[in-house]
C-alpha cells in the first residue's frame, strides 16, 4: 500500500485513542468542577467504541502507516477491562509501541495486568511534589503519593515510564525545580508541558504561559544540561540530558515554539470521532462508519481522503484571537 500523506506531506503514523471521556481528577486547566460537575453528562456506554471495534479499526490504521498507539482518555484506567483491549491490540502485527496516558492514581494496582498484556509505556501526569500544590491543582482528594507509589511500581514490572508535568504561572512554579531533582534521581524522564488553549473552559491566556526559554532558564541554575538529538521524526518532546549521567528532561513547547511540521499524529475519541488535530473542531463519525460499514475497505474509504485533505497546524497559526474564540473540543474528550 502506497504511503499515506496529507497535504504537508506527513504520514500517519500515531494514533491516540481515549477509551473513557471520565476522569477521577478534576484538574483545573482540565476539567474544572465547576463544569465538570455531579450534573455533568458523560458519554453513556453504548456511545463509547467497543474493544472490538477499537481492535478493528486500530488494524486498519496499521495497514495504513500507524506504528505507535497510545491510549489515553479522560482517565484510560477507568476503563474496565483495559488489559484485555491491550492484549488485542499487542497481538497487531506491524504495531511497534503501545502506550498509556495515566494520572496513575490505579496505576499501583493495575501496572502488573498491564505489562502482562503488553503495554510498554506509561506516561503518567504529575504537577507538583507538594501535597497541598497537588491537591489545588487535582481538585481529587488523592494524594500525590498514591501517584508515586504508581510510578515505582510501573518501574518494578518494567513498563517504561515518564512524567508530564503541566507548567502555569501561578499554579505550580515552585515546583519546577523540585520535580527535576526528584525524577533526576529516579532516572525517570520529566517533560515540562506549556499550558496550552485546549477546550472552552481553562481560562487560557497567554501571560499563564511558562515558555521553554524560562523553564530552561530556571533549571539552568541549577543543572548543566545538553540537547539530545530526536529519537524519530515528529518527535513530540524536545530531549535534554543531564550532563555525565543518563537521565533525561523535555520540554513540550506548543505555545513558543510549534511542531506542527512533523505531526504525525490522529487522535479517535471515546466516542469514536476521528479528529486530524488536537484542536479540531469537527470529526469524522467512525463510530458510525465501523457500525455500518459492510467491510474493512469501506472503513479504510472514509479515513485516507480525511487524511489526505487534512492541512491542520494550529499551534504554528495560534493568536490570542484563535485562542479564544475558536470553538475548540475539550482535552478530558480528545485525549490530550
Ligand atoms: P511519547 O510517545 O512518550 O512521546 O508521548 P507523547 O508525548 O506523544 O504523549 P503524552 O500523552 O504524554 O502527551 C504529552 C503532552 O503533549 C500532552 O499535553 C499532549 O496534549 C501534548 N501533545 C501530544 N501530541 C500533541 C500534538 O500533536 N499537538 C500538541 N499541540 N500537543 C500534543
Ligand atoms: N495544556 C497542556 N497540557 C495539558 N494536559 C491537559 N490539559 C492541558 C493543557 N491545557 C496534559 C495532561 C496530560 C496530557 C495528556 O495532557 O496533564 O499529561
Ligand atoms: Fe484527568 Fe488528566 Fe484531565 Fe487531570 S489532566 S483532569 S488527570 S484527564
Ligand atoms: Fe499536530 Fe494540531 Fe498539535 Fe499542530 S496543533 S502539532 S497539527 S495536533
Amino acid at each position: 500500500m502506497p504511503m499515506l500523506e496529507d497535504k504537508f506531506s506527513r504520514p500517519l503514523q500515531d494514533l491516540r485513542i481515549s477509551v473513557t471521556d471520565k476522569c477521577n481528577f478534576r484538574c483545573r486547566y482540565c476539567m474544572p468542577r465547576e463544569i465538570f460537575g455531579k450534573d455533568y453528562a458523560f458519554m453513556p456506554k453504548d456511545q463509547l467504541l467497543s474493544f472490538e471495534e477499537i481492535e478493528r479499526l486500530a488494524k486498519i490504521f496499521v495497514e495504513l502507516g500507524v506504528k505507535k498507539i497510545r491510549l489515553t482518555g479522560g482517565e484510560p484506567l477507568l476503563r474496565r477491562g483495559l488489559p484485555q483491549l491491550i492484549e488485542k491490540l499487542a497481538a497487531i502485527e506491524g504495531l511497534e509501541d503501545i502506550g498509556l496516558t495515566t494520572n496513575a492514581s490505579l496505576l499501583e494496582h493495575m501496572a502488573g495486568k498491564l505489562k502482562q498484556a503488553g503495554l510498554k509505556r506509561v506516561n503518567v501526569s504529575l504537577d507538583a511534589l507538594d501535597d497541598d500544590v497537588f491537591q489545588a491543582v487535582s481538585d481529587s482528594g488523592v494524594s500525590k503519593d498514591r501517584v508515586l507509589k504508581g510510578i515505582k511500581k510501573a518501574q518494578e514490572v518494567g513498563l517504561g515510564v515518564k512524567v508530564n508535568m503541566v507548567v502555569k504561572k501561578g499554579m505550580n512554579e515552585e515546583q519546577i525545580v523540585p520535580m527535576a531533582k526528584y525524577f533526576k534521581d529516579m532516572g525517570v524522564t520529566l517533560r515540562y508541558i506549556e499550558f496550552m488553549d485546549v477546550g472552552q473552559t481553562n481560562g487560557w491566556d497567554f501571560s499563564k504561559v511558562i515558555t521553554k526559554k524560562e523553564l530552561f532558564e530556571e533549571l539552568s541554575q541549577h543543572f548543566e544540561l545538553e540537547p539530545v538529538e530526536p529519537a524519530y521524526m515528529g518527535e513530540v518532546a524536545k530531549r535534554y540530558r543531564y550532563k555525565g549521567t543518563d537521565a533525561e528532561v523535555g520540554f513540550i513547547t506548543s505555545v513558543s515554539e510549534s511542531f506542527c511540521s512533523t505531526c504525525t499524529r490522529a487522535r479517535i475519541a471515546a466516542d469514536g470521532k476521528f479528529y486530524t488535530c488536537l484542536f479540531a473542531i469537527e470529526g469524522l463519525d467512525l463510530r458510525h462508519v465501523v457500525r455500518t460499514a459492510k467491510d474493512d475497505d469501506e472503513i479504510r474509504q472514509a479515513i485516507v481522503p480525511t487524511w489526505e485533505k487534512r492541512s491542520d497546524r494550529y499551534s504554528d497559526e495560534r493568536t490570542e484571537e484563535t485562542a479564544k474564540n475558536r470553538k475548540k473540543i475539550e482535552m478530558s474528550y480528545i485525549g490530550g
